[in-house]
């Protein structure tokens, strides 16, 4: 982890550690956060979770880290440095988490990639595993958000492929590293936004809606576990099961090259043989990873383990 890169001017006061011995340097007391303070906090980040902020997100980071400092009483950048640098609590991280990720998702994002999961990749595995005793196909939302993504998958399943193919079980699971959206995801109580381009059909049968909000049945909700996993964490990753399917969209952008790297060669390790992995619409393996072969489907791209 980085040094202590304090920034001594302004208006500055002297740390006192856990054991009441001052510190050798100063700390500076201000609502602006200096670039050192910057490069050390987004240093910190980096190795918690592979999440790389750039200078040009500079006053982004500052404005969310201004929450966590007020929430802990705390009167500086450099205090709340100090703090992560030593011993920060879980609820601590949990909380940094939910302050810089960013969530945005909503159901069937990609429909061409959803379209090509129902008429290729799922027959396709279907007819790979049906002759196996107890054929099951798992599927990971990687970076889950709120639900959507991993809830889009299991609405295609009940809809399209179980009618077809009783006998194969699914298992669907969606991760992320923020506590609060695998909340929501639990809850499946979505607003307009989450929902508007969800084909009719699903709408209809599988959502209440009461006063503009709509809450997804429980039949739907049954079908996928939501689990808290930071992308970034080997050990944690090595501990996943084998999946047939991986999701992993709109979550590499925030990482840095070596970032990239590491999580999507993890990600390759928990992959069944000739295993699909979809990203983001924009996204590209290009320079990230030689391992896969791509896919193309109709439509759409998918990245396949050789
Ligand atoms: C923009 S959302 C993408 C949601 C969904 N996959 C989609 O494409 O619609 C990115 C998600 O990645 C999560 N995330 C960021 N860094 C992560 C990490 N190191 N491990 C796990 N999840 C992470 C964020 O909390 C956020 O919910």
């Amino acid at each position: 982890m980085a040094g202590n890169l304090f920034n001594i001017g302004r208006k500055t006061i002297t740390p006192i550690d856990n054991a009441n011995k001052p510190l050798s340097k100063s700390i500076n007391v201000s609502n602006e956060m200096t670039n050192e303070e910057f490069d050390t906090i987004r240093k910190v980040i980096y190795e918690l979770s592979g999440i790389y902020f750039t200078d040009s997100k500079k006053y982004l980071l500052e404005s969310r880290i201004s929450k966590r400092i007020t929430s802990n009483n705390m009167k500086s950048f450099s205090d709340y440095i100090l703090y992560l640098q030593r011993s920060p609590s879980r609820a601590e991280l949990d909380a940094l988490y939910e302050a810089i990720t960013i969530n945005e998702t909503f159901f069937f994002r990609v429909p061409q990639q959803f379209d090509a999961l129902e008429s290729v990749i799922f027959p396709e595995l279907i007819s790979l595993k049906k002759t196996m005793p107890n054929p099951t196909i798992r599927i990971w939302s990687a970076a889950s958000s709120s639900g959507e993504e991993a809830y889009t998958i299991a609405l295609i399943i009940l809809e399209k492929i179980k009618p077809l193919y009783p006998y194969i079980s699914f298992q669907i699971i969606g991760t992320d590293i923020n506590n609060a959206v695998i909340d929501a995801a639990r809850k499946g109580v979505y607003k307009e936004y989450a929902i508007r381009n969800i084909p009719e059909q699903y709408l209809k049968k599988y959502f209440v809606i009461d006063n503009g909000v709509y809450y997804l049945k429980d039949e739907v909700k049954r079908m996928v576990r939501f689990s808290n996993l930071n992308l970034y964490d080997t050990n944690a990753m090595r501990a996943l099961p084998q999946f047939d399917v991986v999701f992993c969209s709109n979550v590499l952008i925030y990482f840095d090259i070596p970032s990239k790297q590491k999580v999507v060669s993890d990600i390759y390790n928990v992959m069944t043989k000739s295993a699909y992995l979809f990203i983001g619409y924009s996204e590209s393996l290009h320079g990230i990873s030689k391992a896969f072969k791509l896919v193309h489907l109709p439509k759409a791209m998918a990245y396949q383990k050789e």
